[in-house]
């Protein structure tokens, strides 16, 4: 069904590509690029990653925000309404919204633990943490169901009561997350390398030495490219339905890639320097946030200060990541079903909610779901699958099933000139990449 989209525009560009720029930032920056970066060597894993961003990431998110605006409508009715065979492109469409629902479930879950780290770090639990007892503590705390399920909690609910808001509610949040987020990155790198020093961390995430370049590396710097700007999932396709004509995709699309790599950068800039001045070794799993880093912040001054904005920081970039997840399901189950965008939002989220209790229960509190390894599983399936094969869909779709002349009208003058450029990257160059990811991920050995 269409929709009254009055009511539902971005007041500006800015509150567009801020709400956009809060999606694609997330744990994938904080936490992620700092990690596989510092595992793949450093300088030319930064390298192809850049070449991915470019040349992969910056070309599939415009082709998703352009899609979004073309269809006015939820995912599903999107993909369908803008398509002849209809059967294939429902399929992206559920596919889109399917990765949004299950990532949502168990992001809000990880999100929720920044909370605990926040409170520990600010009431000084933390001043005392050691190397050899860090594990154990962050051992316990996931094992503990209760707090699994209340931290979780607070986090749907939060982001459902910005989601029930609308667009107004998203541009709200994110014009005070944003903001917040760059000033505690640029106060948490600038004490960390006032104590330490910057060189040797430039050194390591500059220095190109190319024959240092493993295969597996360029495999996941392109991977990484999809996961870090939130593309593939529907979120880009749901704000870009939001948008006027007037703005310009091309430029949005700049700004958000750019300011989602410079916050990457930056968040290498606040870890390295501690890793690297106290020579601890990053630990190495997913739980190095929690772990190594709340032991590692003791040793700059300030430490509790430094390391509850640190937490706080990450629970915000991670809150306008869940925002984005839950509007494409919220819109899809409001349009489709026809109700109230508070039910919808309801609705959603309490069944988002319930399914994200069972990756919450799943890191040694209930024997059942953690020898499932639900959350472990989840993720798996949706960082190796189902995202690249949503990015693959919506470069394909752009490249071959949209209309030409229909795509052309996206642009703005001044864009006309790199629309050539863009079409060849979405029709030819991004798929390619994609499947060789693809198929590496079935044929491959790592
Ligand atoms: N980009 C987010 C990050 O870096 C993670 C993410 C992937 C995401 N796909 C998404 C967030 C879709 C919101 C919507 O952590």
């Amino acid at each position: 069904m269409s929709r009254n989209l009055e009511n539902r525009k971005w007041s500006n560009s800015i509150g567009f590509i801020l709400a956009c720029v809060g999606s694609a930032v997330g744990l994938g920056n904080i936490w992620k690029f700092p990690y596989i970066t510092y595992e793949n060597g450093g300088g030319a894993f930064v390298f192809v990653y850049l070449i991915a961003i470019a040349f992969v990431g910056l070309p599939i998110i415009i082709a998703e925000m352009m899609i979004g605006r073309m269809g006015s409508e939820n995912v599903y009715s999107t993909f369908k309404d803008l398509s002849k065979n209809k059967f294939i492109w429902k399929l992206v469409g559920v596919m889109c919204l399917f990765s949004a629902f299950t990532l949502l479930s168990y992001y809000s879950v990880v999100a929720g633990w920044t909370l605990e780290y926040f409170y520990k770090s600010i009431s000084g639990a933390f001043s005392s943490i050691t190397i050899e007892n860090s594990n154990s503590v962050f051992g316990e705390f996931v094992k503990d169901g209760k707090w699994q399920v209340f931290y979780h909690s607070i986090f749907m609910l939060i982001t459902a009561f910005i989601v029930y808001k609308g667009t107004k509610g998203i541009e709200t949040a994110v014009k005070v997350l944003m903001p917040l987020l760059g000033l505690f990155v640029l106060i948490i790198a600038s004490v960390s390398i006032s104590k330490y020093g910057i060189g040797h961390s430039l050194d390591f995430l500059f220095t190109f030495d190319l024959s240092k370049l493993t295969g597996h590396a360029v495999l996941e710097a392109v991977g990484h490219a999809f996961f870090t700007l939130s593309v593939g999932f529907g979120s880009m396709l749901i704000y870009g339905s939001y948008l006027s004509k007037e703005t310009s995709l091309m430029k949005a699309g700049v700004w958000i890639v750019g300011l989602d790599t410079l916050i990457a950068v930056m968040a290498c800039l606040m870890m390295y320097p501690i890793i690297f001045g106290t020579q601890m070794e990053l630990s190495k799993s997913s739980s190095m946030l929690f772990t190594t880093l709340s032991v590692q912040f003791n040793s700059l001054p300030g430490g509790s200060v430094i390391g509850a904005m640190f937490y706080a920081l990450v629970a915000f970039a991670a809150l306008s990541s869940t925002i984005s997840l839950l509007e494409p399901v919220v819109s899809f189950v409001e349009e489709i079903f026809n109700i109230s965008r508070s039910r919808a939002t309801i609705f959603s989220a309490l069944v988002i909610w319930i399914a994200g209790n069972f990756s919450a229960l799943s890191n040694g509190s209930v024997q059942f779901f953690t020898d499932l390894k639900v959350l472990d599983r989840l993720d798996f399936l949706v960082s190796n699958w189902t995202l690249p094969l949503g990015g693959l869909g919506i470069a394909l779709f752009s490249g071959w099933v949209l209309d030409r002349s229909e795509k052309v009208k996206q642009f703005l003058d001044f864009e006309q000139k790199l629309f050539g450029s863009w079409d060849f990257l979405v029709k030819y160059i991004s798929p390619v990449l994609i499947l060789v990811v693809i198929g590496n991920l079935i044929f491959g050995s790592n």
